[in-house]
């Protein structure tokens, strides 16, 4: 579907989401950020204006984890991820119209029927804007407050496989054409096409119908987050978009192609499945202002952390004498970088070889969960561009540091810049999120990849 504000060019459209992290920003010292201002945790406020704002830079989505258990070692971090997301998904929701929202739930700790329940109904109430970003969840402390054992990736995915396709068929309980809503006949449904779903599984069982018609996008769209083989395997079946952990364009290159590989092997189209990777925009009106703001936010003990841990990676011994150098291009010639280093050594290598200080080093981030792009908002839109000609991602979920600051900026400088470009889209093609995400229209399980 197209409207008149589709962009027309031929070049390849990237997907934007925004991370919500039901806290102040990426940043776990983000409310200490004087715009912020915090003045009662939690506050919905914040996540109403991000998501709104978002919507106005038209991000195709929210992209929302979930980690249930209390994080942070240090009494200035902020709780981060620990609210339940598919609550604040529910209010962002009725606060935006057209943005939508991919909301994790982790298998290993779930009920598939109400899983399904409750994505369907936020489905059908936000009129088609849901994803549920299936993960099999692999953390121990969150597993404990559940009661349950986390098992072997194999039999997690195994048990992933049953769940999806379980919660598929729930989804689908309802004929098409089985709502009438007709006042003059009096006839609100045939309930004739409602059928019951019966699973006994060797993981699942569930036996019932669940008691909503389809949404406007069918059913909600699937996500899937991981990092195995059995990962990029499930994904082949059932993932309409994977969110990614990669730190180089030639990383997502061979995860990208890695899942596009899946999708064939299981009947489907490998442009059926959309590859997002992380990132963090540290955005300011020079690089070294990026940089100096990003760094406001690490205290001595990060800084340390992070430099102990790129001197494990190069396998260098740093002196605190070391700290203000850059590093010599001796110790980087001598570095090798094979399958089973760190992911995240490249960057290291790259960033220190444009010639910043040890401690410069660590405020671009290398050492994070996700890649950082640093500088104006050029060098961002830059950076997103060339990854998504590499070949290395079909689009992005930003993490900025802090929503109230740094989000503003993104939707206002960097944007503009990639729809001038033409590479991302100017308005919504749709209203659901299968149309804004170029995904077709699915009601029960895929067909193709049925056994
Ligand atoms: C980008 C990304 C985001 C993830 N988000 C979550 C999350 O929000 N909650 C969760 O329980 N697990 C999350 N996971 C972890 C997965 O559940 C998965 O178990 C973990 O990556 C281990 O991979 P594997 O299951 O393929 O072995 C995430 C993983 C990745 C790569």
């Amino acid at each position: 579907m197209t409207n008149s504000n589709t962009n027309t060019t031929n070049k390849k459209q990237m997907l934007i989401g925004l991370a919500m992290f039901g806290a102040a920003g990426l940043n776990f010292k983000s409310w200490l950020d004087p715009k912020v201002n915090l003045k009662e945790y939690p506050d919905i406020s914040i996540d109403i204006r991000a998501a709104q704002l978002a919507e106005k830079g038209k991000f195709q989505f929210m992209f929302f984890g979930d980690f249930p258990a209390i994080k942070g070692n240090d009494n200035s971090d902020m709780q981060t991820m620990g609210l339940d997301p598919l609550l604040i998904a529910t209010i962002l929701g009725h606060n935006t119209s057209r943005i939508g929202m991919g909301i994790t739930r982790a298998i290993s700790w779930s009920n598939p029927y109400e899983l399904a329940r409750q994505f369907k109904t936020l489905d059908s109430l936000t009129k088609g804007r849901v994803a549920w970003n299936a993960v099999t969840g692999a953390n121990g402390t969150s597993a404990q407050a559940y009661g349950v054992n986390l098992s072997p990736s194999f039999d997690r995915y195994a048990k992933a496989n049953e769940f999806t396709e379980a919660v598929q068929e729930l989804w689908a309980s309802w004929s098409e054409d089985a709502l009438k809503l007709n006042h003059a006949t009096r006839e609100f449904a045939d309930y004739s096409k409602v059928k019951s779903v019966d699973i006994k599984g060797d993981y699942i069982e569930t036996s019932g119908t669940l008691p909503i018609p389809p949404s406007k996008q069918g059913q909600p769209v699937i996500f899937h987050s991981g990092g195995s083989e059995n990962s990029i395997a499930y994904a082949g079946k059932y993932a309409d978009v994977f969110v990614g952990e990669v730190w180089t364009i030639e990383q997502g290159k061979v995860m990208r192609n890695a899942l596009r590989q899946a999708a064939i092997d299981n009947g489907r189209n490998p442009d059926d499945i959309k590859f997002i990777a992380g990132l963090i925009p540290l955005l300011g009106d020079s690089k070294k202002a990026a940089l100096d703001r990003h760094a406001s936010f690490m205290d001595s003990k990060t800084l340390f952390q992070r430099i102990a841990h790129i001197s494990y990676v190069l396998g260098v011994q740093f002196t605190p004498a070391d700290i203000d150098k850059p590093i010599s291009s001796e110790i980087l010639d001598s570095v090798k970088v094979n399958l089973y280093s760190d992911p995240r050594l490249e960057n290291v290598i790259k960033v220190a070889r444009e010639g910043w200080t040890l401690r410069e080093i660590v405020h671009h981030s290398v050492i994070d969960y996700h890649p950082t792009a640093v500088g104006t908002a050029q060098d961002i839109a830059e950076y997103m561009i060339s990854w998504v000609e590499g070949g290395g991602a079909d689009g992005f979920w930003v993490m900025p540091d802090v929503y109230d600051v740094d989000l503003p900026r993104f939707v206002d400088e960097v944007v503009p810049i990639l729809q001038e470009r033409g590479v991302f889209h100017k308005d919504y093609e749709g209203t659901t999120l299968r149309e804004n995400l170029g995904i077709a229209y699915q009601y029960g399980v895929d067909n193709r990849i049925k056994k």
